[in-house]
C-alpha cells in the first residue's frame, strides 16, 4: 500500500513501500551490497521509535506527514531529510538497532557481504561521539556473519561540503581509536565539492592501508570520475553513471575494470535520471563496464537491492544472465577476502 499521499511518484515507479509490507520477492541470489549508507536505512518507523526512547520531539506529526516529506527533488533535497532525520540517534543502542534492522532486511535480499558506510561527522556535528557512532555498528557487524550470514566492512564516508581539515581530523581521531573501519569513502553534496579537495586526506588514507572508494559522477561531471581515479586513487566509484556523457572515460574504465556501484532507485528518486526507463544501466552493461546494483539509502529511495533488481526487471526487462553478472560483479568487486569471494562466486553459479 502506497501510504505517501500526494506525492507524485516518478512515472514509472512501483509505490514507495510501507516498510511493514516492503518485502520484495523470497531470496534470489547471493549478492555483495557496496553502496549502502547505514543512516540511510532509517526507516520512518523506526525514526519515531528512537525519537520515542530518546524523548526527542519530531517536526512531523505522525508517520505519514514524514512520509509525505520523502519527496526530492535533488541530491541536496534529500540530504537535508537526511541528515534532519539523524537526530533521532543519540545512543550506541540506536545505531546498533538500525544497523541490525538493515541486516535482517538485507539477508532476505540475498546480500551475503555488505560494505557499509558510515558518516562520523554528520553526527559529531550534533554532539555524538566518535565512540558511539562506530562502536554502535561495529557492535552489530562483528556479529554479522554469525546472525544473518552477512560478512560486513566498515567505511567512513567524508562530508565532502566541509573541509579537508575537518576530515582529517576525524580520520586521526579513528585512528587513534584504533576504529574497525576498512576504509573511507567521500559522500554528500558533489557539484562545486570536487574530488581533489581531499587530496591529502587520501594520501593519509593510503598511509594507513586503507581502501579508497568516493562517490563521483551521481549529479557531479564525468571529470570529478577521472579526479577521484587520478588524483585520490580510489579503486571503486560510487554511482559513476555520468561516465556515460564521456566515452573516452568509459573506455578506461572499461579496460581498468573499474567497479561503479550504480543505485538505479536512489538516481531516479534524486532526479539524476528521469524514470528507470531512462537508466542507463542497460547502456552500461553492453560498453562492458564492471557495475552492480546496490540501495544507496533505502528507507529513503523506494526500496531494498531486491527492489532494485524488481524494479529492473520489471522496467527494463532486465535478463537472467544479466541479473547473474550483476551479482557476480558486486562479487568481485567487494574488499572481502578472496576465500570469502570464491565461495560466494561458487554459491552464485552453483
Ligand atoms: N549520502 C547519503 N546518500 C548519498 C548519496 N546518494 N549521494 C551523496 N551523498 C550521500
Ligand atoms: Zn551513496
Amino acid at each position: 500500500m502506497n501510504t505517501y499521499d500526494g506525492a507524485a511518484e516518478p512515472a514509472d515507479l512501483a509505490p514507495l513501500p510501507n516498510e511493514s509490507d516492503g518485502q520484495a520477492a523470497p531470496p534470489v541470489m547471493p549478492l555483495a551490497e557496496l553502496h549502502l549508507h547505514i543512516e540511510g536505512t532509517l526507516e520512518p518507523g523506526l525514526i519515531f521509535a528512537l525519537a520515542e526512547r530518546n524523548g526527542i520531539e519530531l517536526p512531523y506529526a505522525d508517520l505519514d506527514e514524514l512520509r509525505a516529506r520523502y519527496e526530492f527533488t535533488d541530491l541536496q533535497s534529500f540530504l537535508d531529510l537526511y541528515y534532519a532525520n539523524m537526530a533521532v540517534l543519540r545512543t550506541e543502542a540506536d545505531f546498533a538497532d538500525m544497523t541490525r534492522a538493515y541486516l535482517r532486511r538485507a539477508a532476505a535480499a540475498g546480500v551475503r557481504h555488505a560494505e557499509i558506510m558510515l558518516d562520523p561527522q554528520a553526527h559529531l556535528s550534533r554532539g555524538v561521539s566518535l565512540e558511539t557512532c562506530v562502536n554502535g555498528v561495529a557492535s552489530v557487524l562483528a556479529s554479522s556473519q554469525d546472525e544473518f550470514g552477512i560478512s560486513t566492512l566498515l567505511v567512513a564516508a567524508f562530508l565532502r561540503d566541509l573541509s579537508e581539515e575537518s576530515a582529517l581530523e576525524v580520520l586521526e581521531a579513528l585512528l587513534a581509536m584504533n576504529a574497525p573501519i576498512a576504509g573511507i569513502g567521500l559522500d554528500s553534496a558533489e557539484v562545486g565539492n570536487p574530488p581533489a579537495k581531499f587530496e591529502r586526506l587520501f594520501a593519509r588514507a593510503g598511509e594507513a592501508g586503507l581502501r579508497k572508494i568516493a562517490h563521483a559522477g551521481e549529479e557531479g561531471p564525468p571529470s570529478y570520475i577521472i579526479e577521484a581515479l587520478d588524483v585520490l586513487g580510489v579503486e571503486r566509484v560510487d554511482h559513476g553513471i555520468r561516465c556515460m556523457e564521456d566515452p573516452e572515460l568509459v573506455e578506461r574504465l572499461v579496460a581498468d575494470r573499474v567497479p561503479l556501484t550504480v543505485c538505479p532507485l536512489s538516481n531516479v528518486r534524486l532526479r539524476a535520471v528521469d524514470k528507470l526507463a531512462d537508466h542507463p544501466l542497460p547502456a552500461m552493461l553492453a560498453a562492458g563496464l564492471n557495475v552492480c546494483v546496490n540501495s544507496d539509502d533505502p528507507a529513503y529511495f523506494g526500496g531494498y537491492v531486491d527492489d532494485n533488481f524488481a524494479q529492473l526487471e520489471s522496467v527494463l526487462g532486465l535478463s537472467e544472465f544479466d541479473r547473474v553478472r550483476l551479482a557476480a560483479n558486486s562479487i568481485s568487486s567487494s574488499f572481502a577476502s578472496d576465500e570469502r569471494k570464491a565461495e560466494l562466486l561458487a554459491e552464485l553459479s552453483g
